[in-house]
């Protein structure tokens, strides 16, 4: 593994070796057992949109470690000012041992990976967000014990958290089920590649998609970079909730996971959320831990 661009470039034993590294690191972490292993490295890190998770689970676990984390904006960064991503690669890999990258356009991260000679890791782009997801399939092995056999339902927009979780989920032998609004479809290659290698439907019922599910899972119905059809999205995306009838109908010990930031009763009632909040923190906190086992994987 030479960078980290999207899920389906992994294999299930890659995905493992992450989870299963994930896993120690945050065990030695609560005990107090220091890791260096990138001690004198420096992480770049590129912000095209906004963050919370990602920028200070980056940047801390760089300095936990032992190595040292760039934020790098474009307002700073020649990018802003139509620098080619190209030529941006090649300087930055003279200088850095590892970019993350969060940006709009997948092809600008598979761009630096051509490009630069050092590991690129996405950290969100419209097309995937890898690192949210290693960290939902760290937290579904916390409280599930397994992933193997497991349905998955993600209801909502077939976005980036929808395309990473059918990735994630079909290589980890996980059922995935989608409920989306007609049009909002997840990437149709994708969908095509899971039907061929998984357990995987598409539909707009969301009751049914729901059905005996052991996950729950929803993001924003409106994406960063969306802010213009919030409107037309928020007509389109009625129903679209995890709520107390979704519940109902999902196993009875369904987890509900969200990456955050969540909009209360719009994708997701406050109150599912609130009584599902354990779940939801330990997966945010996870993203700590899980990006630490790829920067050890790509970087030492
Ligand atoms: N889930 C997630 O990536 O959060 P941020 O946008 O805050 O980084
Ligand atoms: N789909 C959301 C995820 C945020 C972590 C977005 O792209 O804004």
């Amino acid at each position: 593994m030479k960078h980290l661009l999207k899920l389906q470039d992994l294999s299930r034993r890659e995905i493992t070796e992450i989870l299963d590294l994930a896993d120690q690191l945050k065990y030695e972490k609560k005990n107090g057992i220091a890791h260096p292993h990138l001690a004198g490295k420096t992480l770049g890190m590129i912000f095209q949109k906004s963050s919370t998770r990602t920028r200070v689970s980056f940047e801390v676990g760089m300095y936990q470690l032992g190595g040292s984390a760039l934020f790098l904006s474009p307002r700073d960064l020649q990018i802003g000012r139509g620098e080619p991503i190209q030529d941006t690669a090649r300087v930055l890999s003279r200088y850095l041992d590892g970019i993350m990258i969060r940006t709009f356009e997948q092809a600008e991260v598979e761009a630096l990976a051509e490009y630069g000679s050092i590991p690129i890791i996405n950290g969100l782009t419209d097309y995937a967000h890898p690192c949210q997801v290693l960290a939902d399939l760290m937290t579904i092995r916390e409280y599930k014990g397994r992933t193997d056999g497991l349905k998955l339902c993600f209801v909502g927009d077939g976005n980036n958290m929808a395309n990473s979780l059918i990735a994630g989920g079909i290589l980890m032998g996980m059922e995935v089920a989608i409920a989306c609004p007609k049009g909002y479809e997840p990437d149709t290659a994708l969908m095509a590649w899971a039907r061929e290698n998984g357990k995987f439907t598409c539909t707009e019922d969301v009751i049914s998609a729901a059905r005996d599910a052991d996950v729950l899972y929803t993001d924003v119905w409106a994406s960063m970079g969306q802010e213009d059809e919030k409107a037309i999205r928020e007509a389109a995306f009625q129903g679209y909730q995890i709520n107390d009838d979704v519940m109902a109908v999902a196993r009875a010990d369904a987890m509900v996971m969200h990456c955050l930031p969540a909009h209360r009763d719009e994708e997701i009632t406050a109150k599912v959320f609130e009584a599902h909040a354990n779940e939801i923190f330990d997966e945010a906190e996870n993203r700590l831990h899980a990006q630490k086992a790829v920067l050890v994987k790509l970087m030492k």
